[in-house]
């Protein structure tokens, strides 16, 4: 039995759909920004703001090797930067986890952000739009690297989004175990 990781941009829904599958599998939810926050006790915007991004790196890093390293099956909403460092991607290669990258074009990203309140995310401080547009492409070979599967979410509600991805557990695993 492996863990299910869910990897992505910003507002793809890891953490909402990451929910619906721990409820639907019956598995612990491991969050990484929520385990570095409960780690630290500080938000991901004060660590940012006085330690740096290289800081909150680390600290990202090690929650995902955490996660990784539990031995029940988990489902992991691993925070949008894991794929930045090669030691995660290799993490990521080597462990007993099903990778699926929540892909969504910058546009839906956007349009998400601007109709929520949600101003916990650092590096979308000033020019959004920009931002993630550059993300999507410096980081989609990364989350590609990583992948096992790949669901596209634009247009999709969380539910279908999960739906997808039992199904795709399902085809995998012969008798539809989970
Ligand atoms: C980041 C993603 C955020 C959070 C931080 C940096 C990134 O997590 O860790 O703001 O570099 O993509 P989510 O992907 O859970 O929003």
């Amino acid at each position: 039995m492996s863990h299910l990781v869910l990897v992505g941009l910003m507002a793809t829904g890891k953490t909402t759909v990451g929910r619906i599958l721990a409820e639907a599998l019956d598995r612990p939810l491991l969050d990484s920004d929520h385990q570095v926050e409960e780690r630290t006790g500080r938000t991901v915007r004060e660590i940012w703001a006085t330690d740096g991004e290289d800081v909150f790196r680390s600290l990202e890093s090690e929650a995902l090797a955490e996660a990784l390293d539990r031995s029940e099956p988990c489902v992991i909403a691993a925070a949008g930067g894991v794929v930045l460092g090669e030691a995660n991607r290799e993490r990521l290669g080597r462990a007993d986890a099903h990778v699926v990258w929540l892909r969504a074009r910058p546009e839906t990203l956007l349009d998400r952000l601007e109709a929520t309140d949600d101003t916990h995310r650092p590096l979308l401080d000033g020019d959004a739009a920009g931002t993630l547009k550059a993300m999507f492409e410096s980081r989609g070979p990364l989350y590609l690297a990583v992948a096992d599967r790949i669901v596209d979410v634009d247009g999709a509600t969380p539910d279908q989004v999960a739906d997808q991805i039992l199904t795709g557990l399902d085809d995998e695993r012969v008798g539809g175990s989970r």
